[in-house]
């Protein structure tokens, strides 16, 4: 059993509801979040020990699963209820995803793991040029790099910038600092804001890293009772 806390009302438009969100793994229950926002354009940040769910909850969110009863809203949509083919479309155009294990694929350099990002998210008006993304995430000379011989600091940047490609509304970030030093961590919160506050998206980080705690107003906590 695990319970939630949250810090925030509910604003009139948020870019993540969750109601009376249940979600259990076998006999276990995970989590159970009885009401949580993250207003549009907002910086939330999701805490809680190792295997609390946060990963399990970011992936609600973006579509990637929907084995848990309740009521989830993302930018509007009731995702729970939505086939896998609507969730993909979905998840493409709209969210842009950093996973905690990177999921680069090692068959394509650097540049071309945020090309394919770029084609797969069928906007080609929101496209940004995959070099100029990683000439300001401090990788252009990276770019024709293969991922295994990226360091885990440089692939979790290449995953960023590959989840920024196509200007998503609501940027998922899945622990983007573990495997940063202080100075590297802290920059990479301030970039994901900085993209998400230049283009009016909405941020989601997930960490058990005390030292971003204070940069975000909208918190939810998992597993408060381990
Ligand atoms: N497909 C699955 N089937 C059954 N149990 C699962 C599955 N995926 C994850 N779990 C379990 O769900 C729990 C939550 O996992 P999750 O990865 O969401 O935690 P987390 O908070 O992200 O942990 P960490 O901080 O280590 O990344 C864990 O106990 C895990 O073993
Ligand atoms: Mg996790």
């Amino acid at each position: 059993m695990s319970e939630s806390s949250t810090r925030e009302q509910p604003s009139g438009l948020a870019a993540v509801e969750v109601k009376n969100l249940r979600c259990r793994r076998g006999e276990r229950e995970l989590f159970h979040i009885h009401h949580w926002a993250l207003p549009a354009s907002g910086h939330g940040l999701l805490q809680g020990p190792s295997g609390c769910g946060k990963t399990t909850l970011l992936h609600l969110i973006a579509g990637l699963d929907v084995s848990a009863e309740g009521q989830l809203t993302v930018l509007g949509e009731g995702l729970l209820t939505k086939g896998s083919r609507q969730r993909d479309r979905f998840r493409a155009r709209r969210i842009g995803l950093v996973f905690q294990d990177f999921h680069l694929l090692e068959g394509l350099t650097v540049e071309d793991n945020l090309r394919l990002a770029g084609w797969l998210g069928t906007r080609g008006d929101r496209r940004r040029p995959a070099l100029e993304l990683l000439d300001r995430l401090g990788l252009s000379g990276l770019a024709r790099a293969w991922p295994h011989t990226l360091s885990q600091g440089e692939k979790q940047r290449v995953a960023i910038a590959r989840a920024l490609i196509n200007h998503p509304d609501l940027i998922l970030a899945d622990e983007p600092t573990s495997a940063l030093d202080d100075d590297n961590a802290e920059a990479v919160i301030r970039l994901l804001m900085e993209e998400a506050d230049h283009h009016g998206a909405s941020l989601l980080v997930s960490t058990h890293d005390a030292r971003i705690a204070d940069h975000f107003p909208h918190q939810l906590r998992l597993g408060g009772d381990r």
